[in-house]
Protein backbone atom coordinates (compact mmCIF):
# COMPACT_ATOMS: atom_id res chain seq x y z
CA UNK A 1 0.00 0.00 0.00
CA UNK A 2 1.68 3.15 -0.93
CA UNK A 3 1.27 7.05 0.47
CA UNK A 4 3.50 8.56 -0.68
CA UNK A 5 3.15 10.52 -4.18
CA UNK A 6 5.67 9.92 -6.93
CA UNK A 7 6.34 13.87 -7.20
CA UNK A 8 7.68 13.73 -3.89
CA UNK A 9 9.90 10.78 -4.98
CA UNK A 10 11.10 12.57 -8.32
CA UNK A 11 11.60 15.97 -7.08
CA UNK A 12 14.23 15.05 -5.05
CA UNK A 13 16.13 13.15 -7.48
CA UNK A 14 20.23 14.53 -8.17
CA UNK A 15 21.01 16.27 -11.38
CA UNK A 16 22.99 14.07 -13.47
CA UNK A 17 23.65 11.49 -16.30
CA UNK A 18 20.54 8.82 -16.74
CA UNK A 19 22.18 6.24 -14.65
CA UNK A 20 22.96 7.92 -11.53
CA UNK A 21 19.46 9.56 -11.50
CA UNK A 22 18.24 5.42 -11.94
CA UNK A 23 20.78 4.53 -9.13
CA UNK A 24 19.48 7.49 -6.90
CA UNK A 25 15.88 6.51 -7.81
CA UNK A 26 16.11 2.92 -6.28
CA UNK A 27 18.10 4.23 -3.62
CA UNK A 28 14.81 7.55 -2.87
CA UNK A 29 12.24 4.32 -3.57
CA UNK A 30 13.47 1.75 -0.79
CA UNK A 31 14.21 4.82 1.42
CA UNK A 32 10.57 6.22 0.97
CA UNK A 33 9.21 1.85 0.93
CA UNK A 34 10.72 0.08 3.34
CA UNK A 35 8.40 -3.00 1.98
CA UNK A 36 10.42 -2.78 -1.39
CA UNK A 37 12.97 -4.79 -0.21
CA UNK A 38 15.11 -5.39 -3.27
CA UNK A 39 14.33 -2.84 -6.14
CA UNK A 40 16.02 -3.53 -9.75
CA UNK A 41 15.72 -1.12 -13.02
CA UNK A 42 16.51 -4.13 -15.79
CA UNK A 43 16.82 -3.03 -19.74
CA UNK A 44 15.62 -4.86 -22.74
CA UNK A 45 19.04 -6.02 -24.78
CA UNK A 46 17.54 -8.02 -27.98
CA UNK A 47 15.66 -10.94 -26.24
CA UNK A 48 17.49 -10.55 -23.00
CA UNK A 49 16.70 -8.74 -19.69
CA UNK A 50 19.88 -7.02 -18.63
CA UNK A 51 20.30 -5.88 -14.42
CA UNK A 52 20.92 -2.09 -14.59
CA UNK A 53 20.75 -0.02 -11.31
CA UNK A 54 19.57 -1.67 -8.26
CA UNK A 55 19.68 -1.39 -4.01
CA UNK A 56 19.25 -4.64 -1.99
CA UNK A 57 20.79 -6.25 1.03
CA UNK A 58 22.48 -8.69 -1.44
CA UNK A 59 22.85 -8.78 -5.36
CA UNK A 60 21.14 -10.97 -7.50
CA UNK A 61 22.76 -14.04 -9.82
CA UNK A 62 20.03 -13.09 -12.47
CA UNK A 63 21.99 -9.67 -14.24
CA UNK A 64 20.72 -11.55 -17.89
CA UNK A 65 17.44 -12.71 -18.19
CA UNK A 66 16.23 -14.52 -21.10
CA UNK A 67 12.32 -12.75 -22.18
CA UNK A 68 11.04 -16.11 -22.45
CA UNK A 69 11.40 -16.70 -18.79
CA UNK A 70 11.00 -15.51 -15.12
CA UNK A 71 8.36 -13.19 -13.83
CA UNK A 72 10.14 -10.13 -15.11
CA UNK A 73 10.30 -11.60 -19.06
CA UNK A 74 6.29 -12.19 -18.40
CA UNK A 75 5.90 -8.21 -17.97
CA UNK A 76 7.52 -7.70 -20.91
CA UNK A 77 6.13 -10.67 -23.40
CA UNK A 78 2.46 -9.49 -21.99
CA UNK A 79 3.06 -5.89 -21.91
CA UNK A 80 1.58 -5.20 -18.53
CA UNK A 81 2.42 -4.79 -15.01
CA UNK A 82 2.50 -8.30 -13.24
CA UNK A 83 1.61 -8.47 -9.04
CA UNK A 84 2.63 -11.73 -7.99
CA UNK A 85 1.11 -12.05 -4.20
CA UNK A 86 3.08 -15.36 -3.63
CA UNK A 87 6.22 -16.12 -5.80
CA UNK A 88 6.68 -19.56 -4.40
CA UNK A 89 2.96 -20.28 -5.99
CA UNK A 90 4.41 -19.21 -9.17
CA UNK A 91 5.88 -21.97 -12.21
CA UNK A 92 7.22 -18.44 -13.72
CA UNK A 93 9.06 -17.35 -10.71
CA UNK A 94 12.88 -17.10 -10.90
CA UNK A 95 14.24 -17.33 -7.12
CA UNK A 96 16.85 -14.85 -6.10
CA UNK A 97 16.46 -14.71 -2.24
CA UNK A 98 14.83 -17.23 -0.16
CA UNK A 99 12.70 -14.53 2.00
CA UNK A 100 11.48 -13.05 -0.98
CA UNK A 101 7.66 -13.55 -0.93
CA UNK A 102 5.79 -11.33 -3.50
CA UNK A 103 6.88 -9.48 -6.59
CA UNK A 104 5.88 -6.55 -8.65
CA UNK A 105 7.52 -5.86 -12.50
CA UNK A 106 6.08 -2.75 -14.16
CA UNK A 107 7.28 -2.34 -17.95
CA UNK A 108 9.04 1.07 -18.90
CA UNK A 109 7.87 2.55 -22.36
CA UNK A 110 9.58 4.61 -24.52
CA UNK A 111 8.33 5.75 -27.50
CA UNK A 112 5.64 3.15 -27.55
CA UNK A 113 8.13 0.51 -26.93
CA UNK A 114 8.89 -1.70 -23.63
CA UNK A 115 12.74 -0.63 -22.41
CA UNK A 116 13.03 -1.91 -19.51
CA UNK A 117 11.35 -2.56 -16.43
CA UNK A 118 11.28 -2.45 -12.72
CA UNK A 119 11.60 -5.57 -10.78
CA UNK A 120 10.90 -5.03 -6.76
CA UNK A 121 10.72 -7.77 -4.20
CA UNK A 122 8.75 -7.72 -1.05
CA UNK A 123 9.24 -10.14 1.89
CA UNK A 124 5.76 -11.14 2.86
CA UNK A 125 2.56 -12.14 0.59
CA UNK A 126 0.97 -9.96 -0.78
CA UNK A 127 3.19 -6.47 -0.22
CA UNK A 128 1.85 -5.19 -3.66
CA UNK A 129 -1.53 -3.63 -4.67
CA UNK A 130 -3.35 -0.94 -7.18
CA UNK A 131 -2.00 1.45 -5.18
CA UNK A 132 1.94 0.24 -5.89
CA UNK A 133 1.44 -0.59 -9.39
CA UNK A 134 -0.11 2.69 -10.44
CA UNK A 135 2.37 4.72 -8.48
CA UNK A 136 4.95 2.33 -9.96
CA UNK A 137 3.33 3.20 -13.49
CA UNK A 138 3.86 6.95 -13.06
CA UNK A 139 7.75 6.15 -11.97
CA UNK A 140 7.90 4.13 -15.16
CA UNK A 141 6.75 7.03 -17.42
CA UNK A 142 9.49 9.16 -15.47
CA UNK A 143 12.11 6.85 -16.74
CA UNK A 144 10.49 6.70 -20.18
CA UNK A 145 10.62 10.34 -20.69
CA UNK A 146 14.26 10.51 -19.40
CA UNK A 147 15.29 7.60 -21.30
CA UNK A 148 18.18 8.31 -23.50
CA UNK A 149 17.84 5.86 -26.17
CA UNK A 150 20.66 3.02 -24.55
CA UNK A 151 21.38 1.84 -21.44
N1 LIG B 1 12.26 -13.06 -9.68
C1 LIG B 1 12.52 -12.55 -11.00
C2 LIG B 1 13.99 -12.55 -11.29
C3 LIG B 1 14.70 -11.32 -10.83
S1 LIG B 1 15.00 -11.27 -9.16
O1 LIG B 1 13.71 -11.13 -8.46
C4 LIG B 1 15.95 -9.99 -8.75
C5 LIG B 1 11.72 -13.31 -12.03
O2 LIG B 1 11.04 -14.26 -11.70
O3 LIG B 1 11.81 -12.96 -13.21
Amino acid sequence: MITVSSNSILTKLPQGDFRSRCQALCTTLRKAHPQYDWIGLYWVDGDHLVLGPWIGDQPTEHTRIPIAQGICGAAVREEQTIIVDDVNSDPRYLSCFTHTKSEIVVPVYADGLIVGEIDIDGKNIADFDTSDQIFLEEIARFIGREWPGRW
